[in-house]
């Protein structure tokens, strides 16, 4: 990470290689550009940590995609932005909207990262990946006192409900599925949800090619799941509320929003 690179450093798989900005903003369903999400969630964390940190502040977008939420922070000249996808492909388009942004391509399984680097982190949308490494890495790269907001979508939630309709009807496939992960009491399994893409098609039967690319993503089945995840992450719970926005496939997403906090 150098302060003026626009150099993207790294390889890795492409979930969205060949997706440009427009058929994302036009198929993903993220509350990444929402002015309600900025303001709810990462303006307020921007000013906490600016009080106690004093200024410049780090931001991190890990699992960042185009890093539409980023665009929030452009006017602020007391933030360095980073970001990182484990898609080297999308971060061009990132670098062309974001010029002071410093990218990076990285699987948030394998961080690169140094510990306690940066004073605030976002995983926006991202906890369908890999969840409980995008947290360990988060955690990592966090300063003691540092906050981090991330978003699930739960699959129980009736609000949710048009989304998995959406995709199971349009080629998607679901599967019960179990997840491990480590805590310091042991290994852990979840029951999560498995929403497979590959084979999506469009209204008119057509392949779907820029959602096939998503590959596989997963939910899980409650928040008490969610919880659970957290609670082995090492983070405090600052907060926790309920997000409601309009998507291409679903106009009432509900998503669980957690507010973290590395210990001091
Ligand atoms: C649904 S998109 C969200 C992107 C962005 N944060 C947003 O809300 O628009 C999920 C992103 O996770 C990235 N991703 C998937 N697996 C990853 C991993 N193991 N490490 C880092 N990024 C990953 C994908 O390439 C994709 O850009």
């Amino acid at each position: 990470m150098t302060k003026e690179g626009p150099e993207i450093v790294g390889s890795g798989s492409s979930y969205y290689a060949s997706m440009g900005e427009q058929q994302y903003a036009a198929k993903i369903n993220t509350p990444a550009k929402s002015p309600e999400y900025f303001d709810q969630f990462h303006k307020p964390m921007l000013e906490r940590l600016k009080q106690k940190f004093g200024t410049p502040i780090g931001v991190l977008d890990v699992a960042c995609g185009p890093a539409f939420e980023l665009e929030f922070f452009t006017n602020d000249p007391d933030v360095i932005l980073f970001a990182s996808d484990i898609s080297p492909d999308i971060l061009p388009q990132v670098q062309a909207r974001l010029p002071q942004a410093h990218l990076f391509a990285m699987d948030a399984s394998k961080s690169v990262l140094a510990d306690n680097i940066v004073e605030m982190g976002m995983l926006v949308n991202a906890m369908i990946y890999v969840p409980a490494d995008m947290l360990k890495t988060m955690y990592g790269a966090l300063k003691p006192g540092g906050e981090a907001a991330l978003n699930f979508r739960v699959f129980s939630n009736p609000h949710n409900k048009a989304f998995y309709d959406y995709y199971t009807t349009h080629g998607g496939v679901i599967t019960e599925k179990p997840y491990t992960i480590e805590t310091p009491e042991g290994s852990k399994t979840f029951t999560v949800q498995v929403l497979d893409y590959t084979a999506c098609v469009k209204d008119d039967g057509t392949p779907d090619t820029d959602i096939r690319q998503l590959g596989e993503q997963m939910y899980f089945e409650n928040i008490e799941d969610v919880q659970a995840l957290l609670d082995a992450s090492g983070f405090e719970v600052l907060e926790h509320s309920l997000f409601n926005f309009s998507s291409p496939v679903n106009p009432d997403n509900q998503v669980d929003v957690f507010v973290l906090k590395k210990p001091e």
